[in-house]
């Protein structure tokens, strides 16, 4: 079915901004593609219908938005995350209020929910959307399969640890998925070998459809939310120069085209801010010579260097953040004026 471009063209928008976000998570390096492979895979065994197969592949795409800190991915990296609210909490708090992902938002607000907590009541089972299980399930088999990568049998051991946890951390039902699942070399080596684009691009095609034109303002808004929730100083600031750059386009008597575009380079201006470690983003005193190059480069750092991403937007304005170090209390200083 052929497809307009502006749907084609916020599909592939998409792709590129989740994987800049993966690029310059290090620690969590690839780990969204891989769940959202392991978690298309599983719930096409399983025999989800088309349209909820595509919730739970956007869903896996950007599970884990909402961890911040290195520290708190980190802790995601560990077979038994001890406290993953946090990161659920922010995550569905980025992405509410915007209708393109709405349908989404429960799902990462309980995508570590296991399933002992709704049996002894600490959850309440009607919160758990079901694709939450599914998401569960794929998200620990990659953390699995990189903790037994040295083991004789890595695969085996992994199959035997999550076996193991069904009916205390996975749903029991989808036990004989699982099984049938990773018996094959296909689900495996799919991991390995599907990228972003085909997962996205095919899997989401019908989903992304019904979403309809507001798709672009939607997916800018998302990042612009990723970017500021990077620090508690910047926390709606994207989205305020969004609304205040579009204020003035209407206020100068712009054409609304124009004016829409204004409030999304807004929600995208600081996009490269993910490439800054919270840690330097949030940091109460000056910054080093390190820190200061890093937080300086982020203005330069095309986040979506994919084409495809680059022709959606442009043309877009650019800016240039006019500071050149940070004062005593860690804000950006204005360069002085020679
Ligand atoms: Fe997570
Ligand atoms: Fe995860």
């Amino acid at each position: 079915m052929k497809e307009s471009s502006e749907q084609l063209s916020t599909k592939r928008v998409l792709v590129s901004l989740i994987k800049s976000v993966d690029a310059y998570n290090s620690l969590l390096k690839d780990h969204h593609r891989r769940v959202t492979a392991f978690a298309y895979q599983l719930g096409a065994e399983y025999g989800l219908p088309y349209k909820r197969l595509s919730k739970l592949v956007i869903a896996a795409s950007i599970h884990d938005i909402g961890a911040i800190y290195v520290a708190e991915r980190d802790e995601l990296t560990k077979i038994d995350v001890e406290n993953p609210e946090p990161h659920e909490i922010n995550g569905a708090r980025i992405l509410s209020g915007i209708p393109a992902f709405e349908d989404i938002r429960d799902v990462i607000r309980h995508h570590h929910v296991r399933y002992e907590d709704t049996q002894r009541g600490r959850v309440n089972p009607s919160d758990v959307p079901e694709e939450c299980w599914f998401l569960h399930l794929a998200d620990r088999i990659d953390i699995y399969a990189r903790h037994f990568a040295d083991s004789p049998d890595p695969k085996e051991a992994l199959r035997q640890e999550i076996r193991s946890r069904f009916g205390r951390d996975f749903l029991p039902e989808l036990r004989g998925t699982f099984e049938r699942a990773t018996e094959s070399g296909q689900f495996w080596h799919n991991a390995e070998e599907l990228s972003f684009q085909e997962l996205l691009l095919s899997a989401v095609d019908t989903e992304m459809k019904e979403r309809g034109p507001t798709d672009l303002e939607s997916v800018a808004l998302l990042f612009g939310r990723i970017v500021d929730s990077k620090s508690h100083w910047t926390l709606t600031h994207s989205q305020s120069v969004g609304a205040v750059a579009e204020r003035i386009a209407q206020f100068m008597g712009f054409p609304e085209q124009t004016s829409l575009k204004l409030r999304i380079a807004g929600y995208l201006h600081d996009i490269g801010k993910i490439a800054v470690p919270s840690e330097i983003l949030e940091k109460p005193g000056p910054l080093d010579g390190e820190e200061l190059r890093k937080m300086q480069e982020h203005a330069s750092i095309s986040a979506w260097t994919n084409s495809s991403a680059r022709s959606t937007f442009s043309p877009m304005p650019t800016y240039s953040p006019p500071f050149s170090k940070r004062g005593p209390t860690g804000i950006p200083c204005p360069r002085k004026r020679r």
